[in-house]
């Protein structure tokens, strides 16, 4: 079944092109961007909610963190992501208006599933699955719903799942963005040839792999690593944090670039490699006066840019260019990246990529 790969996590990256073009597959040639792909009643929805809850744990917490920015930035509207597992057990404020969205690849973690339940026994009338499993139990307690077509993913770490997942955010982000009058007809042309396009920038992150893996040897004998991004970056960063812990095992922590100087530069030294997502976008300039701070106490900077970025590789400074810019859509550029990296780290360390210990594909305990 793996072919030619060695593990399904790497099996499942390389997937990502083809998983990418089934999800998206509506819009193949000259097909358009219509509400009924979330379900019948999806217009209706679409115009008359006034915020958005998004609920889901891990991995596909960090898809509906990265929709946050997507959706605020595009359709104008409030949005909120909360871990599934804090949720269920707050009180909170219903808003009977509001848009709640549960992100899962396997449609049975008990946690994202209980909260379902929890904002429906709440007065949520408004509920959205975005998964992997068409007859998972998640899918079955939601009137909208999105199916990923990720195909069967066996790795632990979530790779193919959560890619797939943020371009059905983004056709989410675009249908609300419709609903509320706010996506220009260029616009939404230019979002949709973006997204036809996806599959064949992905393809070039992947080809990135040896350039990637002649970095995993530097991490493979530290202990620590920070991740930095930020805006609709931030996202990437935690998740490239959450898949080098998962299978390597070396503790990794993201952080949103601008809170270093609010503690976690203290932890900087030549020990502990800090990786950066720098695609050129508007908050590149102050990202890079992070990245200084970082340089001025010795530590050694490992750098997700775009080729337009014009950072550039110095002493402690390792930089590998994105083969594509890609506006909006970039995160899902950047995360296969921090995908690869973990990955071949993993490798170095011979650890058991596709069952790290202790960790469980479907987690139906809280
Ligand atoms: C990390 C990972 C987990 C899952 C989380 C939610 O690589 O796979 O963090 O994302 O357990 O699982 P689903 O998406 O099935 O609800």
């Amino acid at each position: 079944e793996l072919g030619e790969f060695n593990h399904y996590m790497q099996k499942e990256m390389f997937e990502q092109p083809q998983a990418l073009g089934n999800t998206l597959e509506m819009l193949s040639g000259a097909g358009q961007l219509h509400p009924g792909i979330f379900g019948a009643d999806a217009q209706g929805v679409f115009e008359q909610v006034d915020s958005v809850l998004i609920l889901a744990c891990g991995t596909s917490s960090y898809a509906g963190m990265t929709a946050k920015y997507w959706i605020e930035q595009v359709a104008g509207i409030p949005c909120n992501v909360e871990i599934a597992s804090e949720y269920r057990y707050r009180v909170s404020v219903p808003n009977p208006n509001q848009l709640v969205v549960v992100i899962s690849q396997s449609g049975e973690t008990a946690d994202t599933l209980a909260a379902l339940q929890h904002a429906k026994a709440l007065g949520h009338p408004h509920t959205l699955a975005i998964c992997n499993v068409p007859e998972s139990a998640i899918v079955r307690e939601t009137a909208l719903r999105f199916i990923t077509r990720a195909g069967p993913e066996i790795g632990v770490a979530s790779t193919k799942a959560f890619t797939t997942q943020l371009a059905a955010l983004f056709l989410l982000t675009l249908l609300l963005a419709k609903g509320k009058q706010r996506l220009l007809e260029a616009d939404e042309k230019d979002y949709l040839d973006e997204l036809r396009h996806l599959p064949i920038a992905v393809e070039k992150v992947l080809a990135l792999e040896p350039s990637i893996q002649a970095w995993s040897q530097q991490f493979a004998n530290k202990h620590h690593a920070l991740f930095l991004g930020r805006g609709r970056h931030f996202p990437v960063a935690l998740e490239g944090a959450l898949k080098l812990k998962e299978i390597s095992y070396i503790h990794a922590e993201a952080y949103p670039a601008g809170e270093l100087k609010h503690g976690p530069l203290a932890l900087v030294d030549a020990e502990m490699p800090v990786v950066v997502v720098a695609p050129n976008d508007e908050m590149l300039e102050k990202l890079k006066a992070n990245m200084q701070e970082v340089s001025a106490r010795g530590g050694q900077l490992y750098v997700f840019a775009d080729g337009d970025s014009k950072v550039r590789s110095t002493d402690g400074v390792k930089v590998l260019a994105m083969p594509e810019h890609y506006g909006l859509l970039s995160p899902v550029l950047h995360v296969v990246a921090l995908q690869l990296l973990s990955y071949h780290v993993a490798l170095v360390k011979g650890t058991d990529v596709d069952k790290p210990r202790n960790l469980a594909k479907s987690v139906t305990v809280e």
